[in-house]
């Protein structure tokens, strides 16, 4: 339906000032139109069913011509258990193997650097590292405190083999690695041992987005470097021919939504020769004996590649990424700048009636350096924080889609959140039944601080009017309490939320 401008209703004709605004502000949007019509036609569910989605750092959105990529293929061919010269088998040995170059292609990893590993996802990835590197005492882990808890987890490898790790601090209120701490920390490497540094390259928690010449710099120091790309790659191109990590994880349900249950560790080949698997599995080795007890790993790949890979769904990753290479990643990162950078700037104009902001943001307030990733949390006009919990049921009454609590992320949480050692032993001393709903009463008690927030993120397929509606939903707070609000009726055990029966 066409409107005129008089037959238009008041909302529409402020949406499209508002966006008319927009795009005077952010004037290279217009560069990424062709992404509108993108949605029309690949994601066109979205609007049909009048979902505002915004949690794409949870997980990305597949297109509707995947699916039907991927079907067709499975259709139309017969795809048996890869790995042997039968006919069906060797045609699925091809196609996993087209894949691995895909993905090369895309990172522009040259195979005689790099080498693809199938995992079940990120954490796969980076529990392979954790458990296989060569951890011992004498030897260091440095990590930041903006890290996911599959990297913090690491931690307990390197714990449990005797091998010291430290935590480097975030800058606040920016969340921005403390680059002096980070110099120095570097040169405590042990170079008579092994040494893993990991970060991100940009946090799933506030957005940020870690500089990748750390990579460069911590390795002339002797650090092997884990750069965790899960939430940077769906909107940012990652060029492994410039920056060389040692390691790469990533899930590619977060790149273009679909396969869900597929994710790779990059490996840089020097460090096959350093790291220890633990133990051998189907697939994973060229010879064993059982009366001889003793087995030969294979020499590449498949040494990580535990049993069957997840082989049916692994060519939908070659689809996927010819996906996204259709638009490029260059035209989805801009346009997540522009939609960022006009979201962030109404959020933190909107005040109370008594000229109090409604909002605090965690991170950086402008769209620089930085990915489309938000978080924040809601107060009242006497400072009071808003119940992020309940704010969240009532963005799913009007059918958007956002994430609270701590998104796996505590260590940029505690410091967003000014969460001290303190507070936090006070929360252990709950013991191990502590439950996130009992902390967060604990930590309410220590000052009206916060133990989790809202977050909102931005991806491939976002328009103008998904941020529109976020933050004319974020406007009805003005005013509000606690107690205008009402109350939650979710429980929150951990970062996993459970809904209450009654
Ligand atoms: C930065 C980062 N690393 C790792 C992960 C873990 O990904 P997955 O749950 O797919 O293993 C996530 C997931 O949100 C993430 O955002």
């Amino acid at each position: 339906m066409i409107f005129s401008p008089d037959t238009l209703p008041a909302t529409a004709v402020a949406e499209q000032s508002a966006y008319h605004g927009f795009l005077r502000e952010y004037p290279t949007y217009t560069g990424t139109l062709m992404l509108d019509e993108w949605r029309d036609r690949e994601y066109s569910r979205l609007d049909t069913t009048q979902q505002i989605y915004l949690d794409y750092t949870g997980g990305g959105l597949y297109a509707d011509s995947q699916l039907t990529k991927h079907l067709n293929l499975l259709r139309r061919n017969v795809y048996g258990n890869p790995h042997s010269i039968n006919p069906t088998s060797q045609a699925m040995t091809d196609l996993i193997e087209e894949t691995r170059t895909a993905i090369m292609h895309h990172f522009n990893a040259s195979p005689d650097e790099y080498l693809v590993i199938f995992t079940p996802n990120a954490s796969g990835a980076l529990k392979l590292v954790g458990e296989a590197y060569p951890f011992r005492p004498g030897s260091r882990y440095l990590l930041t405190f903006d890290n996911h808890n599959s990297v913090n987890g690491i931690r307990e490898f390197a714990r449990a083999k005797g091998a010291k790790f430290t935590y480097v601090p975030l800058t606040t209120p920016d969340l921005r690695i403390q680059a002096e701490t980070l110099t120095r920390l570097l040169q405590t490497a042990n170079l008579q041992y092994h040494n893993l540094f990991a970060y991100p390259a940009q946090s799933n928690f506030s957005g940020v987005k870690h500089s990748l010449d750390w990579v460069v710099q911590a390795q002339a120091r002797g650090w092997d470097v884990l750069l965790d790309a899960a939430a940077f790659v769906p909107t940012n191109p990652l060029d492994l021919s410039n920056t060389k990590p040692d390691f790469v994880s990533l899930s590619f349900y977060k790149m273009f939504g679909y396969p869900t249950g597929v994710g790779a560790l990059l490996l840089r080949k020097p460090m096959l020769a350093k790291l220890q698997r633990p133990w051998f599995a189907g697939g994973t080795v060229n010879f064993v004996t059982t009366q001889g007890e003793a087995h030969y790993l294979a020499a590449n790949e498949a040494r990580f590649e535990d049993g069957t890979v997840n082989y049916l769904s692994i060519p939908a990753v070659k689809i996927g990424l010819k996906h996204l290479q259709t638009v490029g990643m260059d035209m989805i990162s801009e346009r997540v700048r522009c939609l960022t950078g006009w979201l962030l700037r109404q959020l933190l104009e909107l005040r109370h009636s008594n000229g109090r902001p409604m909002i605090r943001i965690y991170g950086p307030a402008n769209s620089d350096i930085r990915g489309g990733t938000i978080t924040l949390n809601f107060y009242d006009p006497d400072e009071h924080l808003l119940d992020y919990r309940r704010i969240e049921e009532l963005a799913t009454n009007e059918k958007i889609s956002l994430r609270t609590g701590c998104f796996c992320n505590p260590g940029a949480g505690e410091m967003a959140e000014g969460l001290t050692h303190e507070d936090m032993l006070a929360g252990l001393a709950a013991g191990s039944s502590l439950t996130l709903s009992h902390f967060m009463q604990i930590i309410q008690q220590r000052g009206n601080k916060s133990a989790g927030a809202i977050r909102v993120s931005l991806g491939l397929a976002s328009n103008f009017a998904d941020v529109y509606r976020f933050w004319q939903f974020a406007s009805t707070f003005r005013d509000q309490t606690n107690l205008s609000i009402g109350q939650v009726t979710f429980h929150i055990e951990s970062c996993r939320q459970i809904r209450n029966s009654s």
